[in-house]
C-alpha cells in the first residue's frame, strides 16, 4: 500500500463505522444526507476517492483495487480494522476490488447503483472516446455526457442537476482520465459474489438509465442472504433522489436481519 494516498473525509457519529464510497466523477457530498441521517446510529464515514473532491490527484491510471487501497490507508489511520462499506456505482467497483483483496476488513458490503461485471468491449471503447474527448476539450464534455443518463427525472435547472453538475466540473481532467482507464480495466467480479461472506446489500434506482435494475437484481441473487431495494422515483443517483429510501436501505448493513 506503499502507493496509496491521503484521502480528505469528513466523518459524524459514533460507534460502528460505516464507510460510504461515492461514484464518477463525484465526490463525497453526494452521501451528505445519508452521513446525516445515519450519523444517530454509526460513525459514518465519507471519503473522497483519489483524484475527486478535496482528496489529491495523482497522474496514471485510477485501478479499482488503489483506489480501495487508498480507503484501507484511511482505515488504518483511523484506527479501523473492520467496517460496513458501501460504494456508489463507480465506489461500489472500489467495494468490490477491496473486498477481493482483503475480505476481512469488511463487517459488511453494499452496492448502491452498481454492478459486478466487467467493461464490455463497446462500453469500454466508450470510456476511450471520452478520454480523448476530455484530453481535446476539457472536462467540462463529461457532464454533457454524464448528465442525460443520470437522473430518472429531473433535467437541466433542477437543483440537484446543478449541485451533481458542479461536483462533476471541479474533478479534474487528470482525476477523470485516470478513472476512466480505471474502469475500463477493472476486473469481473461476477464469479466472486457467491463466495461473499458478510451481510450484502443491493440498492438500485427504478429508473437507473447505466445500471439497469435487473442488472443489480441478478448481483443480489448470487449472494446468499443478500438484500435487495429497489427504489422507485429513483435513476442513477438514488441517494440524492429518494435520501431517506436509501438511508433505510443502508441501515440493514449496520443491523442485518
Ligand atoms: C459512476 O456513476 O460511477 C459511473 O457512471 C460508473 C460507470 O461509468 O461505470
Amino acid at each position: 500500500m506503499s502507493d496509496s494516498i491521503k484521502l480528505h473525509y469528513t466523518e459524524a457519529g459514533q460507534g460502528t463505522p460505516l464507510i460510504l464510497l461515492h461514484g464518477f466523477p463525484l465526490s463525497s457530498q453526494i452521501w451528505q444526507e445519508q452521513q446525516r441521517q445515519l450519523s444517530d446510529q454509526c460513525r459514518v464515514i465519507t471519503p473522497d476517492l483519489r483524484g475527486h473532491g478535496k482528496s489529491p490527484a495523482p497522474d496514471g491510471v485510477y485501478s479499482m483495487a488503489s483506489m480501495a487501497d487508498d480507503v484501507f490507508a484511511l482505515m488504518d489511520a483511523l484506527g479501523i480494522d473492520k467496517a460496513a462499506i458501501a460504494g456508489h456505482s463507480m465506489g461500489g467497483y472500489v467495494a468490490l476490488a477491496g473486498y477481493h483483496r482483503h475480505p476481512k476488513r469488511f463487517a459488511a458490503l453494499g452496492l448502491v447503483a452498481s454492478q459486478a461485471a466487467a467493461d464490455n468491449e463497446e462500453a469500454r471503447q466508450n470510456r476511450y472516446k471520452l478520454i480523448d474527448k476530455v484530453k481535446a476539450q476539457g472536462n467540462e464534455v463529461v457532464p454533457e455526457a454524464m448528465m442525460p443518463r443520470l437522473f430518472g427525472a429531473r433535467s437541466s435547472g433542477d437543483p440537484l442537476v446543478e449541485q451533481v453538475r458542479k461536483i462533476m466540473l471541479g474533478t479534474s481532467a487528470t482525476s477523470i482520465t485516470g478513472s476512466l482507464q480505471g474502469m475500463a480495466a477493472r476486473e469481473d467480479f461476477t464469479e466472486m459474489l457467491p463466495r461473499i461472506g458478510v451481510p450484502f446489500l443491493v440498492v438500485a434506482g427504478v429508473d437507473d438509465k447505466i445500471v439497469a435494475v435487473e442488472k443489480a437484481k441478478n448481483v443480489a441473487a448470487a449472494v446468499k442472504g443478500s438484500t435487495f431495494v429497489s427504489i422507485e422515483g429513483a435513476g442513477h443517483m438514488p441517494m440524492l433522489e429518494q435520501p431517506e429510501a436509501v438511508t433505510n436501505a443502508l441501515r440493514t448493513l449496520l443491523s442485518p436481519r
